[in-house]
């Protein structure tokens, strides 16, 4: 296929892309080339502001100097080793600087490249670990309706988005989902935390009389659902699931794999909700998107059930990925981590949350809004009376947007939003204003 539109890429017919309309993309392509701090540039020389931090994930800023370094000096000196048996120094003293990060009890870290894999790997752990104990019969896994958990086997089981699993047949047997916690009858234009719902955690309880807790493995949900358009929890519901799950020795997943390294002011959501999981996923902000890393932060109490169970010099746990732990992505780990604790970029985040928030709801009243959600350096703006209308014009906000220099992620019938944490507050205006005008003109 050649189209006048390339901008720069020769032919467009080989690569099949993920999550996107590839007939259309093809049609219309565009294409970023390359980015610095706040902003992409695009082939044709077009500047955007970054309102997504690419895909929730540039927490540093684009190209952030000292995580280049970092990167281009571990692959002149060691580009690969396997952590099959074999170490190398820097999976270990990252894991060491994430936990020194992570909720008091969340002590050993199991390293993947994707969110996807930190999902299947949090499931297996949860299983691994009551068949080490003896329970063997817990499999359920409990995830939630809306929510995302990437696109594994076990994390599309768990997850609540139908359009995502409905070409993929029956996938994991025994999952079960709550309801989600969008009302938008009770708590439409809430800031922050919504007031109303926490009771909703209670269908849990439900469901564990339907199932009975002795059959329930664990629980697993985003703490704020990102990828379904930025549903805050209300105030409570998170603290009630962790209490129903002690009560019943059901294991906590938070996938904080959006939520972790700052997006909330905070190292993760735990520490914002005072809600410690047994198993925490990351990915994403763990190398500013720099290289691709996930990883599940497992409590101690996991870690050594798991391992003491195993006879001696045993294989304690039958997982693991050629590329867990990769030296160019503890690198860029460690590098992100030294910049986001230096910089004090998680402080940063927490400071100009309440003009992100104020910028956001200034949205309010404008033609097509129908709701505004925010927490942290989230939010997410819904559109249109119905769900196609808001669709379609979520996309043409997106359209326009690009085309004013901002970029804004689409989700259904919301915009998105996620900046760096670098933002400043002239670029928080500079994102919504552009918004709102876009909404005004459309
Ligand atoms: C909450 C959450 N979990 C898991 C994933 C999957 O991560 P990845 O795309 O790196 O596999 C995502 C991706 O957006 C996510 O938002």
């Amino acid at each position: 296929m050649d189209t006048p539109l390339m901008h720069g890429a020769n032919n467009l017919d080989s690569h099949w892309m993920p999550f996107t309309p590839n007939r259309d993309f093809k049609k219309h392509a565009q294409f970023v080339s390359s980015a610095s701090g706040m902003y992409y540039y695009t082939t044709n020389g077009h500047r955007l502001l970054d309102g997504i931090a690419g895909l929730w994930c540039v927490n540093a800023g684009h190209s952030h100097p000292k995580i280049v370094e970092a990167i281009q000096k571990q692959a002149a000196q060691l580009d690969f080793a396997s952590s099959f048996g074999l170490g190398h120094p820097l999976a270990f003293d990252y894991a060491n600087r994430l936990t020194s990060i992570a909720p008091e009890g969340l002590d050993h870290v199991f390293f993947t490249n994707s969110g996807s894999e930190a999902a299947d790997t949090a499931l297996k752990m949860a299983l691994a670990y009551h068949h080490a104990r003896g329970e063997g019969q817990r499999m359920r896994i409990i995830g939630r309706q809306r929510g995302y958990h990437g696109v594994g086997f076990g994390g599309l089981s768990a997850a609540g988005m139908g359009p995502h699993k409905k070409q993929f047949g029956m996938l994991l047997p025994g999952a079960a989902h709550m309801p989600h916690t969008h009302d938008p009858a009770r708590n439409a234009f809430s800031r922050g935390q919504p007031q109303h719902g926490a009771e909703i955690a209670d269908a849990l309880e439900q469901m564990l009389q339907t199932y009975d807790p002795s059959t329930v493995a664990a629980v697993i949900v985003e703490p704020v659902a990102g990828s379904t358009g930025v549903l805050v929890p209300p105030i409570g519901y998170l603290e009630r699931l962790r209490e129903i799950c002690s009560h019943n020795g059901i294991l906590l997943i938070l996938d904080e794999v959006v939520t972790g390294f700052g997006r909330l002011g905070r190292p993760f959501a735990a520490d914002r909700f005072g809600v410690t999981p047994d198993l925490l996923m990351i990915a994403k902000g763990m190398t500013s998107g720099a290289v691709p890393m996930g990883g599940v932060i497992a409590s101690g109490n996991i870690y050594e059930t798991l391992t003491s169970s195993a006879a001696p010099g045993a294989v304690e746990f039958a997982h693991g990925y050629t590329y867990s732990g990769h030296p160019l992505a503890a690198a860029a780990g460690l590098a992100a981590l030294d910049v986001y604790l230096s910089e004090g970029l998680f402080e940063h985040a927490a400071a100009v949350e309440p003009v992100w928030q104020d910028c956001a709801h200034r949205l309010r009243g404008l033609p097509g809004v129908v709701d505004i959600r925010n927490l942290g350096l989230l939010a997410g703006i819904e559109l249109g009376a119905d769900v196609a209308s808001g669709k379609l014009l979520a996309k043409k906000v997106h359209d326009f947007c690009f085309e004013k220099g901002v970029l804004v992620r689409p989700v259904a019938n919301t915009i998105v939003l996620s900046p760096p944490l670098i933002v400043s507050q002239a670029e928080i205006e500079t994102i919504f204003e552009t918004i709102a005008g876009v909404l005004k003109e459309l």
